[in-house]
């Protein structure tokens, strides 16, 4: 698993290096559009979603491998209003969610074998009916030829550990996957750290056909409204068993999720990682 995540120095730092997050945003309304209830946060990571969803009211259940990131989001004021699960997408117990999320690309760290496993085991999490939504970063924009130093280095200040650089280098790329290093130099200390990740890159096409095997309908396909042009977020139901489109759709958000849906539009160049 990515250093970045796990290590209990780099996982500190996160949300310090992670930006305003503003691309939560869309997940917030998302929630809101869709009145859930319960929402199940997969990859929640140092638990940020979950806490703003949280303060929301709703009933909120993070799940996340790395213990060192949930270890931060535990610590947080109001963690104790958020159910953490130590494990991943294939653990979950039957929770019977409203909505399950996976924010800021967590899709892409999953490996083949453990993919369709995570579609299953998040569709046995969700209610009937129940809606899952994550985003991808849409290969034709080649992200990876931004994962240089030029493009990425940074010195930040951060609480508690003062300057920090940070860069990232691209080590491979044997598409469908890019593997890229972070660095993280501690500039008080001299420590150096490193965190290497394997990114799979999954085209609309490949995530559709394994939505359809996990028994996801597909309800929309949307830009990333901070990203634009550069990530692909889906918008998925889980099928009844019979994946006969049920329900009241049309009686509830979808209604609403389909007029204020941002559809991928033109793309725009530009961007770092
Ligand atoms: C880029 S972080 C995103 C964290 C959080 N969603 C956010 O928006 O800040 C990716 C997260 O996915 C988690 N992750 C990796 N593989 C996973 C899996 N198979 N199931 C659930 N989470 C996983 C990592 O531990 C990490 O916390």
């Amino acid at each position: 698993m990515d250093e970045e995540f796990r290590h209990p120095r780099l996982a500190a730092m996160y949300d310090a290096l992670d930006g305003n997050r503003s691309d939560l945003d869309n997940y917030l309304e998302i929630a809101q559009e869709l009145q859930a209830q319960r929402v199940l946060d997969v990859g929640c990571g140092t638990g940020t979603l979950a806490l703003m969803l949280a303060d929301l009211g709703l009933e909120v259940t993070g799940v996340d491998p790395a213990a060192a990131s949930l270890a931060v989001a535990r610590a947080k004021p109001g963690g104790q209003r958020v159910r953490w699960l130590d494990g991943d997408a294939t653990t979950l117990p039957e929770l019977d969610v409203d909505l399950a999320t996976m924010t800021a690309n967590v899709a892409m760290f999953v490996d083949d074998q453990t993919w369709p496993q995570a579609l299953g085991g998040v569709h046995r999490a969700l209610r009937a009916g129940g809606h899952l939504v994550f985003e991808t970063r849409d290969p034709a924009r080649r992200a990876w030829e931004r994962w240089n130093r030029a493009h990425t280095e940074v010195v930040m200040v951060v609480s508690g550990q003062g300057h920090v650089r940070r860069w990232c280098e691209v080590l491979d790329v044997a598409l469908p996957w890019a593997t890229l290093r972070w660095t993280f130099v501690f500039e008080t200390d001299g420590q150096v750290l490193t965190s290497t990740s394997r990114l799979r890159f999954r085209g609309q096409d490949e995530v559709e056909a394994a939505l359809r095997v996990a028994g996801f309908d597909l309800i929309d396909i949307r830009d990333a409204p901070d990203r634009p042009g550069r990530e692909l977020v889906f918008l998925t139901r889980a099928s009844t068993p019979s994946t006969t489109a049920t329900a009241n759709d049309t009686a509830t958000g979808l209604t609403k999720l389909g007029a204020r849906s941002h559809r991928r539009g033109p793309t725009h160049p530009g961007c770092t990682a």
